[in-house]
């Protein structure tokens, strides 16, 4: 894949070229406020380098899952502002993608300054299935730019228009952070040190299947916490009461029990945390996992699983964490998720925390973010990547594959 320099000496330098970046700025937002601001910091290397350069940096990134309309409750306006603090200088902000106030804000924009494109996912073109609705948009967005750099590693694994399709309009390089992103994915799958163990956690099993499926013969422990545990556990036959229950994934869960079973690689949670609603000061009770009251609902792992799956990490020399233990955001139901941070900090080798909520516990939980290997900046994508499903966004920049255009490098 082209690089930053490839695209450089492409188009003989980058001052005065509109780059248009593709960034992942999907971040929680609570009435406007946002509260964890990762994605932003890990897009501004690339951003400002850009920049660094003299190069008009366009960027274009969604929030949310808007329905192909403006609405003000997922505007990037808030984003602009956090973007223009951290890069110490002001982000001009269109308010619209692709349309009057983009280009007027790109024409006006100045060498080496920033311009941030109001939410891409405001055009129903952006996330359509089909080739040419997202290809009105992309054309939209390449008429605004002379280059494309593709840098929203959490957003790869969409095949959409600023993702996608723009990358065939344009002359294309990855960003810094798609590039160590996927460094890093490359170690985990390629050759990692053993033992290798992966901890999966998060509400939904249904969202893990594909990768369980996959890692089940690659990794040599398979840890499985929150909310998806519990689906385990009733196949297991345990009544689980209240707790997050996917009963229509029961048999695949209870085939993955039967796989893993002759070589152990499968550990579930012994113990766990119950309570009777689903509240910051509903008092915990620990059980243990085989007798959850029917009147209960489990909300993190308990204190001997965290200490079980603590252990199973200590001797570890490549980890993936992919999903928090439980409820971290009450703090009576953090611990599990403590527990597993606190291990990963502490093993000789590659720890690696997949993105989104496990990525934000660690923040959340005042972690230092560089006492781990790489804190990713994608949940979804990274999971597709272990999975080993092909990444649109990542396959559309690789040269041989560049449709209907000579391999950058070669033009
Ligand atoms: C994410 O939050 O994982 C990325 O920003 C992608 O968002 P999406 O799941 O709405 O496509």
């Amino acid at each position: 894949m082209a690089t930053i320099d490839d695209l450089s000496r492409e188009l003989g330098g980058l001052r005065g070229r509109r780059v248009l970046v593709r960034s992942d700025l999907n971040v929680p937002l609570d009435g406007g406020t946002i509260t964890d601001d990762g994605r932003i910091r890990a897009s501004v290397p690339t951003i400002r380098r850009l920049a660094d350069r003299g190069a008009r940096v366009v960027v274009s990134a969604h929030l949310g899952r808007p329905d192909g309309a403006p609405d003000p409750t997922f505007s990037l306006a808030p984003v602009a502002e956090r973007l223009g603090e951290l890069l110490g200088a002001q982000v001009a902000f269109a308010t619209d993608s692709v349309g009057e106030s983009a280009q007027a804000t790109v024409e006006s924009l100045h060498h080496g300054r920033v311009a941030l494109l109001e939410n891409v996912r405001f055009n129903a073109g952006e996330t359509s299935k089909d080739d040419a609705e997202r290809g009105q948009v992309a054309d939209r967005l390449a008429a605004l730019a002379d280059a494309f750099v593709s840098d929203g590693f959490g957003v790869v694994h969409r095949k959409q228009a600023s993702v996608y399709d723009v990358a065939q309009r344009l002359p294309a390089a990855m960003g810094q952070l798609v590039a160590t992103e996927i460094d890093v994915l490359r170690r985990l799958t390629r050759i990692p040190e053993r033992p290798y163990v992966v901890v999966l956690g998060g509400a939904k099993v249904s969202d893990k299947l594909g990768v369980i499926d996959n890692l089940l013969g690659k990794a040599d422990r398979l840890l499985i916490g929150g909310g998806m545990a519990y689906t385990f556990l009733a196949a297991k036959g345990y009544e689980v009461g209240n707790s997050l229950l996917e009963a229509d994934q029961i048999p695949v869960c209870r085939e993955y029990l039967e796989r893993a079973a002759d070589r152990g690689v499968l550990l579930l949670p012994v113990d766990v945390l119950v309570t009777d609603r689903f509240a910051a000061d509903a008092v915990a009770e620990v059980v243990r996992a085989d007798e959850i009251p029917v009147d209960r609902m489990g909300l993190d792992i308990g204190p001997e699983s965290a200490k079980a799956f603590a252990a199973a990490l200590a001797d570890a020399r490549t980890v993936f964490w992919n999903g928090p233990m439980g409820v971290f955001e009450f703090d009576a139901f953090a611990a599990g998720t403590r527990a597993v941070a606190q291990a990963l900090t502490e093993i000789d080798g590659l720890s690696v925390v997949g993105g989104g909520d496990s990525a934000a516990a660690v923040r959340r939980l005042g972690f230092d973010e560089t006492a781990f290997g790489h804190i990713s900046t994608g949940g979804g994508a990274s999971l597709e990547y272990l999975e080993g499903k092909k990444l649109p966004g990542i396959d559309v920049l690789d040269a041989g594959e560049r449709e209907g255009q000579r391999p950058l490098n070669a033009r």
